[in-house]
């Protein structure tokens, strides 16, 4: 009998441990700071995080990223929604978040945590202030042990109420909660105005600190990338039969990657280019030239990039079929041009 108890006991140790314990890391994939490749943003728009039941995207398919060519995932968070009154994160979110970086890191891809709530911030600052700062005091403090190929980036796109000034301001508290746990994990930051490299002149970032990734998002030109989508400013989006790809096209894209590596070259500073992608209403040969040639660009300069984004819209692949959107990923990673 003692012994069945002992046994349960041990058992029922074991089971809180489970539960309790942080995730067991896989091994290192690398340093972030010495490029973190080609990527693609995943989970933002995926019912998972309401009910894990609902998921769309399975674990698994972190292994055919990885097989696909790629080496990071940004994990498009939107944290405030699960939070309470007192700020603390809902458990079954944070199961749900460990268990996707766990996933994520086993098969091999760099991973970086993307708070994703800039509309909310946008819309008011003081609420975004208080979340943003409890969200990274309890994911730093979460992710302390893991690998240096865990990545945090602040906030996606700051806009709005959040001028380029308040957000020097907020990134600088919030960057300061990070380094109480996290004194040299790389910190992924970005310019205000929607991560614009046209802003990044004005972005403030603290000088000793080596260890940030500064980020661009890149949609241009808008009426192309953007053309027929419903989320953004009517008169800029609604318009579509927008083509792409004429020389003077192609030598604007090339003129502003120039203008980005330049400041990253004279400010030494890595950068990462952390958003780039069509929306499906542009015909599909325009769509592929685009993504092709700012892909491209960027790789020209020595840029990381990560497209938008994995399924939903702008999709590189179509979960229900389980396969790639052909086009688009070899936009993305050419084949092998045989010999
Ligand atoms: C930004 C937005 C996202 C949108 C994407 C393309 O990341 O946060 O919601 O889908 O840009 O417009």
């Amino acid at each position: 009998m003692n012994f069945f108890r002992r046994q349960f006991g041990l058992l029922l140790v074991m089971a809180v441990l489970l539960v309790k314990s942080p995730p067991v890391w896989a091994q290192p994939t690398g340093d972030p700071m010495q490029g973190v490749g080609k990527g693609v943003n995943v989970l933002g728009y995926d019912p998972i995080w309401q009910d894990p039941s609902k998921a769309n995207f399975h674990p698994k398919l972190f292994a055919s990223i990885k097989d696909g060519g790629f080496n990071l995932v940004r994990m498009n968070l939107f944290a405030f929604s699960h939070m309470g009154e007192d700020g603390r994160l809902d458990p079954g979110w944070l199961a749900t978040l460990d268990r996707m970086v766990t996933a994520a890191q086993r098969a091999g891809l760099t991973v970086i945590l993307d708070e994703h709530d800039s509309e909310i911030c946008g819309k008011d600052a003081r609420r975004c202030q208080t979340q943003l700062l409890a969200f990274w005091q309890q994911i730093a403090s979460r992710f302390q042990k893991a690998p240096r190929s865990v990545l945090f980036e602040i906030l996606n796109e700051p806009n709005g109420q959040l001028t380029t000034n308040a957000w020097n301001g907020l990134l600088a508290e919030a960057l300061a909660v990070i380094r109480r746990t996290n004194p040299t994990r790389a910190v992924v930051i970005g310019p205000g105005d929607y991560n614009s490299f046209r802003a990044l002149d004005k972005l403030v970032v603290p000088a000793n600190d080596r260890n940030i990734l500064i980020t661009v998002h890149y949609y241009e030109p808008f009426k192309f990338t953007h053309q027929g989508t419903t989320w953004t400013i009517p008169s800029r989006s609604r318009d579509v039969g927008y083509h792409w790809g004429s020389l003077e096209e192609q030598q604007a894209v090339k003129r502003d990657f120039d203008t980005m590596a330049t400041w990253s070259v004279t400010q030494e500073r890595p950068l990462l280019l952390g958003e780039f992608g069509a929306y499906e209403a542009g015909d599909l040969t325009s769509r592929v030239a685009w993504t092709s040639a700012v892909a491209r660009a960027a790789e020209a300069h020595k840029l990381s990039w990560c497209y938008w984004q994995f399924a939903g819209n702008f999709a590189l692949f179509d979960i229900s079929r389980d396969s790639w959107i052909t086009s688009i990923h070899d936009a993305l990673i050419p084949p092998d041009v045989p010999p």
